[in-house]
């Protein structure tokens, strides 16, 4: 029990890594996830396989629980499966008390031809490129001067195998604006990902333009000079910023002769539909080394006014709300709709025309309710743009039969307005009246509402090919250093929307597991499919539980399974739902002995969907978007089987859906002592049902 040997020295301070025992069993710590011992972690960074060790970086504050001091921490490991915490990489420039520098995110490389420079006589070196964040105004060492706020793209070098490194101070930031027709953009403008592209023997890094959903792709032959070559976007999902991009190709089912490319990116908000804050998504195309072009089946395009529509109110009309026939309560009285796009400090989009309803009014402090005249439902369909904040019931619009609220939707935490829709036609021949609500005073504490119209279609939402369907993988980035078909991605097991407000102490946030990435044609559509590395198998127990049912009734029945960490395979034979029913069937996991917490893990025959509930999965009153169901679509396999990978641990399930394209990820807080497992059939039996589970021992040991 005595501290190791001072190996790093930080800005003169001895680094201590004590041998102090530490046992990774706090309650929530993930067993195999990585976490860091203590303190905020979020974004991978500079992924890389190298001399046989896997290292792994990643934003990282050292002073604290939550987001702050952000610098690159570190860990290494020889199989992505049991990590060793190495010292903080990149530590943010004057931390504690004077920060003028952070590191945020990016990527690194073995610049194996020395082609920087940056070698010693006999070590070639690992150079990270990542986004320089300066809080202040500033003239840098090398001459240039960067604003407050500005970000930027910053070299910097390693010669001994990552453990320490030495930023290029002599010209950094090497990138230092983005391309002078995006220069409003420049506090924007982050996370470079960089790779060898060995055709055109250049190194490229791709660059995003966070605010405009645009990459930038920057080649150079030296990792110093950049040259802007082209532009990627927007395209499908762009109800957030896009961030932690990144380009990778993978070969189509196996054939080499038969290669695309893979554009991951990050989206806060605006993930996955049912989702609130922040999610992933991919497209799939080519790159030639200057230009990413996306296969033309990739590109969905934005959705519009339902056809056939009848405008019921699209608030163009100047004047009040009075003026347009609505009655207004509170704040809303003598107030009119909203005419462009700014609210006070927030940027509204998605609106059509020019005006719309916007409850900011005088800021998140507004309050009122906007009642439409009486009208008939005629159509099948209410359609209309929502956006602001996600407060059911609080924030919301709403449609009324009978002074009675028989539909309901809230914004999803986004000043984007985007399309959704209601069947109406239980109430078709009765009067209604729509009501936009506005009752909450605190944050998010608005709604924005515009084109309210009558279809007999219902509004589409904005397609996207989604990485993750559920709420906690954010910022995915796969490995530089490994042979091109083993490619393999960590994300980030969280979500900016509660990220920060996670009941664990004292580290916040965990990666999700390495997952192997392949593209196969699923529904003949070239689809990204993940798989959780091998590797994992080392962790298993050597008890495994199978057991197999010709049909298992209607019904819950308990498990003799139990545990906090397992592997758990579930197979069994698609259903044809009889009408009226919405059969279900799947696992009850994390189970408290009243049942009173429970994480649902299931598929829904109707809808074909899998799906989470972790609405009573344990701790979830620290968030309102918490407690909450997610679906993701999985078609049954040609034999008409479906499959579902459970990854169990502390704080998370990792669900992954027939041959793993799908998979849905999300956070848990369960007691200690919530470990059962039921199986469970809804609407009838299931047929053809195997399960086979292990449980898996720490990462730490
Ligand atoms: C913070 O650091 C900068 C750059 O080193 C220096 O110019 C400035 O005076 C420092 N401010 C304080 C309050 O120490
Ligand atoms: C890398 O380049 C530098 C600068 O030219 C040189 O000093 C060093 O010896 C080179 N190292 C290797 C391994 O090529
Ligand atoms: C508007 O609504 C308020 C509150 O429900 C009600 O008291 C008032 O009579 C309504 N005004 C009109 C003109 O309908």
């Amino acid at each position: 029990m005595a501290p190791s040997l001072c190996r790093t020295l930080v800005f003169g301070l001895c680094a201590i890594h004590t041998a102090f025992a530490q046992s990774y069993t706090e309650k929530y710590r993930p067993q195999y996830h990585f976490t860091p011992k203590d303190n905020w972690m979020n974004d991978p960074n500079g992924l890389i396989y190298y001399n046989g060790v896997y290292h792994m970086f990643y934003q990282y504050n050292p002073g604290g629980n939550t987001w702050g001091a952000m610098s690159w921490g570190h860990a290494t490991s020889r199989d992505m499966t049991h990590w060793k915490h190495q010292p903080v990489a990149l530590q943010a420039r004057g931390f504690p008390n004077n920060i003028t520098e952070m590191f945020f995110s990016g990527t690194v490389v073995a610049d194996e031809k020395n082609t920087s420079g940056f070698g010693s006589r006999k070590k070639a070196p690992l150079v990270a490129m990542y986004t320089s964040y300066y809080p202040m105004a500033q003239n840098l060492p090398s001459g240039k001067s960067v604003q407050k706020d500005q970000q930027a793209q910053s070299i910097a070098y390693s010669l001994d195998e990552g453990m320490t490194w030495t930023t290029y101070d002599a010209a950094n930031p090497v990138i230092l604006d983005p391309p002078s027709q995006y220069a409003d953009q420049v506090k924007e403008f982050r996370d470079p990902s960089v790779f060898w592209h060995d055709a055109t023997n250049k190194w490229v890094a791709v660059i995003s333009l966070a605010k405009l959903h645009k990459l930038l792709v920057y080649t150079s032959s030296d990792l110093k000079t950049w040259k802007h070559e082209s532009e990627f976007g927007p395209v499908n999902a762009v109800d957030g910023v896009w961030e932690c991009p990144s380009f990778f190709p993978l070969a189509v089912d196996g054939n080499k002769r038969n290669v695309k490319w893979v554009a991951q990116i990050g989206l806060n908000p605006g993930g996955p539909p049912g989702t609130i804050g922040s999610g992933t998504q991919y497209v799939v195309g080519s790159f030639d080394g200057k230009k990413f072009t996306a296969d033309a089946n990739n590109v969905y395009p934005a959705p519009t006014t339902p056809k056939d529509s009848v405008i019921f109110q699209d608030f163009e009309k100047a004047g009040t709300f009075t003026d347009l026939g609505w009655n207004a309560t509170g704040d809303f009285v003598g107030a009119g709709p909203a005419n462009g796009p700014i609210n006070g400090q927030q940027t509204v989009t998605g609106f059509s025309g020019e005006r719309f309803v916007n409850t900011f009014l005088n800021g998140d402090a507004t309050t009122g309710v906007l009642t439409s005249p009486s009208f008939k439902v005629t159509q099948k369909y209410i359609n209309f743009l929502i956006g602001g904040g996600y407060n059911p019931g609080k924030t919301c619009v709403n449609l009324k039969v009978d002074g009675k609220v028989v539909r309901t939707a809230t914004g999803t935490n986004n000043e984007k307005l985007s399309w959704t829709g209601w069947d109406v036609s239980a109430f078709q021949g009765l009067n209604a009246v729509i009501e936009i609500v506005d009752s909450l005073t605190g944050g998010w504490g608005h709604v924005n509402v515009d084109e309210i119209s009558f279809s007999n279609t219902l509004a589409e939402t904005q397609k996207a090919n989604w990485m993750d369907y559920g709420p906690d993988f954010y910022a995915a980035l796969s490995f530089n250093g490994l042979p091109s078909e083993d490619r393999i991605d960590i994300a980030w097991m969280n979500n900016w929307q509660y990220g920060q407000a996670i009941p664990t102490s004292p580290w916040r946030s965990a990666m999700s597991v390495p997952r192997t990435l392949s593209l196969k044609t699923i529904n003949r559509k070239t689809t990204l499919v993940q798989e959780p590395i091998d590797n994992l198998k080392s962790l298993e127990k050597s008890r495994k539980y199978s057991r197999s049912w010709n049909s298992v009734q209607q019904g819950d029945q308990e498990l003799d399974l139990s545990g906090k960490a397992m592997d758990i395979t579930l197979t069994f034979s698609d259903r044809s739902p009889a009408s009226g029913k919405s059969p279900q069937f799947g696992l009850v996991l994390r189970a408290s002995a009243d049942s009173k917490q429970q994480t649902r893990v299931g598929y829904d025959f109707t809808t074909k969907q899998l799906f989470v509930d972790r609405s009573a999965s344990g701790e979830v009153g620290f968030d309102s978007t918490f407690p909450a169901v997610f679906y993701a679509p999985l078609s049954p396999g040609n034999d008409g089987t479906v499959t579902i990978r459970i990854l169990v641990d502390w704080s998370s399930v990792e669900v992954f859906g027939g041959k793993g394209e799908t998979s849905l990820t999300a956070q848990i807080f369960p007691s200690d002592d919530a470990v059962r497992a039921r199986i469970f059939s809804t609407d009838g039996n299931t047929r053809n049902v195997k399960i086979s589970a292990s449980q898996i021992g720490s990462a730490w040991n």
